[in-house]
């Protein structure tokens, strides 16, 4: 059976400028992204109209480049897929405009795309998604577990009720003074940590599977004024803490899920798991059980157009849009179920 064909991605929901074809939303062609971190480091987070401003000029740039990297020829698409939401507005909006001109241009079927479920689908183009299975989307904006029926359809299990999981990275990064972006910058310092380390709060939320990573702020916060000559050692052992604090949350909302429902593949996805720790940490959660745990490599958990392309190419030929399509933001990915 021929496959569903060739997608040109386009993302653009938050700093990253990303292009990428992928075949079959399986065999990635190419793949680009440009990233305005750094210029955004020097206001200490992502500046809205600075980052749409990059979109910009890093957007033709991008596509060009992926368009030559894969080989492909604009005819030969399938569709033009973009992340219509959810994410910054006016980022958004320059994806879908840039992505709404190219299908114009290019006279080709414009698919809109749910960035969340997008990080999922990231490991669609490492081996063939197994459904039903678990997953779990630890990003900036959304910590969330589903259960993931079958390709079109997420199931809601649990999500967070006030930071996700990549806030409590930023903002703990800036409680210990690094920089933006805190994530990358967290995980270094927790590297140079040496055990035992002060433990901070877990929030167990018994009888749902919700999140809640608000208290680890709160809690460095008290830690810290104290402390405010801490050394490179003890803000170390604070980092490792804050990482040590989110893992247990991740991997105990994965195994009371998994008590209900034990299947045998974990799907997880989302910036926050560009970290080493996480990951050992969900590998270690899924080899007790005798589960495979997939997580994309690094460079796809992070924001890139290669999982767009691999989630419209999964619900092709629906999630199609006409040239009116708006940004949508908020845009929850899957509705809540009571049946976990
Ligand atoms: O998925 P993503 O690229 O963008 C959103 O869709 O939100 O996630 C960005 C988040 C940021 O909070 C960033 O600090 C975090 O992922 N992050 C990390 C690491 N790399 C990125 N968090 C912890 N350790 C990392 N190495
Ligand atoms: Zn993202």
């Amino acid at each position: 059976m021929a496959g569903p064909g060739l997608f040109l991605g386009i993302e653009t929901s938050c700093d990253e400028t990303a292009a990428a074809v992928v075949a079959d939303g399986s065999l990635v062609r190419s793949s680009q992204v440009a990233s305005s971190a750094a210029l955004q480091s020097r206001y200490g987070g992502v500046v809205p109209e600075l980052a749409a401003r990059q979109h910009v000029r890093a957007l033709p740039l991008v596509v060009a480049a992926t368009l030559e990297e894969s080989g492909v020829a604009p005819a030969d698409l399938t569709a033009v897929a973009v992340t219509q939401g959810p994410g910054l507005l006016g980022s958004l909006l320059l994806g879908l405009t840039a992505a709404k001109a190219l299908a114009l241009a290019w006279d080709k079927p414009l698919v809109a795309v749910n960035h969340l479920e997008a990080h999922l689908f990231a490991n669609a183009v490492v081996s063939p998604v197994v459904h039903p299975s678990l997953a779990l989307l630890v990003s900036g904006g959304h910590t969330g577990l589903f259960w993931w029926a079958d390709p079109r359809h997420l199931e809601l299990l649990g999500e967070t009720r006030d930071d996700a999981a990549g806030e409590a990275f930023d903002k703990g990064a800036r409680l210990l003074g690094l920089g933006y972006p805190g994530g990358p910058a967290l995980e270094r310092l927790a590297a140079a940590a040496v055990p035992p380390w002060p433990p901070l709060p877990v929030a167990w939320m018994p009888g749902t599977l919700d999140f809640s990573f608000s208290g680890l702020k709160s809690a460095l916060q008290r830690a810290l004024p104290e402390r405010a000559a801490a050394g490179e050692e003890e803000r170390a052992g604070w980092a490792a803490a804050l990482q040590a604090a989110v893992a247990a949350q991740l991997t105990d909302r994965l195994s009371r899920a998994w008590e209900r429902r034990p299947v045998r593949h974990v799907y997880a996805a989302g910036g926050v798991l560009a970290n080493r720790y996480l990951r050992r940490e969900l590998d270690a959660w899924a080899a007790r059980r005798g589960v495979a745990m997939h997580v994309p490599p690094v460079g796809l958990c992070t924001d890139n157009a290669v999982m767009v392309a691999a989630a419209a190419a999964a619900h092709w030929p629906s999630g199609q849009v006409g040239l009116d399509a708006a940004p949508r933001t908020p845009w929850p990915v899957a509705a809540s179920t009571d049946a976990w």
